[in-house]
């Protein structure tokens, strides 16, 4: 099978809210728990030859929740970026927010441009987590990212809920019923081989078949 020098995994991080729910805790204890398993992604992903990693943290559909959880996950966010810089800059990952910033609290912008500034020079991993995000709004402002390799979704659901859906036109799909927080390097390794075992045709025929 052919490899080509770059791998986007991109990930939709679902499963906080009924983590958390099934636990007796509130939903923002599900939040902070999938910030954990964040950490672990990015940790995991250059060793699993994963080149550019795009994390769906809140989509521009997530306004409508209720305005309490809107206002943790935002803290979350800014408290996520200023704790995670240093420890980003030393395993050399980029960090980049992607999505609408007119909407979003002035703290956590400031805290995205120093974020973006501190780790500019990440040459390992090209991290970029979005916020306020939405594919459509994406697709018709031109913002498009590289194709997405492996698509993931933790969490049960089988959708896209408006997540990179110009650029996963050929991307290879990977379900789990695993809720976010409990999402594991194990289980990102686990997709990843997977993916490498599947043929990817891209409409033409598979390597074997063309004789
Ligand atoms: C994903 O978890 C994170 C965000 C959308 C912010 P959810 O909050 O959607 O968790 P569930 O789907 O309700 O369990
Ligand atoms: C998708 O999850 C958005 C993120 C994971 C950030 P949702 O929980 O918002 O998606 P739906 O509502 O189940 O489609
Ligand atoms: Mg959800």
């Amino acid at each position: 099978m052919t490899q080509s020098t770059s791998f986007h995994v991109a990930v939709i991080m679902d499963g906080n809210g009924r983590w958390a729910t099934r636990r007796g805790l509130p939903r923002a204890a599900g939040h902070r728990a999938g910030v954990e398993a964040v950490r672990r992604m990015v940790r995991a992903a250059p060793d699993l030859g994963i080149t550019a990693l795009t994390l769906y943290a809140f989509s521009s559909d997530n306004w409508s929740r209720p305005p309490a959880e809107v206002t943790a996950l935002m803290r979350l966010f800014a408290r996520y970026l200023h704790r995670e810089v240093a420890e980003l800059v030393a395993q050399s990952v980029r960090l980049s927010i992607i999505g609408r910033r007119d909407r979003l609290p002035a703290a956590l912008v400031n805290a995205i441009v120093d974020a973006d500034q501190a780790t500019s020079g990440g040459t390992r991993l090209d991290l970029r987590i979005a916020v306020d995000y939405s594919a459509r709004a994406a697709i018709r402002s031109g913002t498009l990212l590289p194709d997405v390799d492996l698509l993931i979704r933790t969490g049960g659901e089988q959708r896209l809920s408006d997540f990179l859906l110009w650029e996963s036109a050929y991307a290879e799909l990977w379900f789990t019923d695993t809720m976010w927080p409990d999402f594991t390097a194990n289980e990102l390794a686990g997709a990843v081989r997977d993916f490498r075992a599947r043929d990817r045709r891209f409409g033409g025929l598979s390597t074997q078949a063309a004789v």
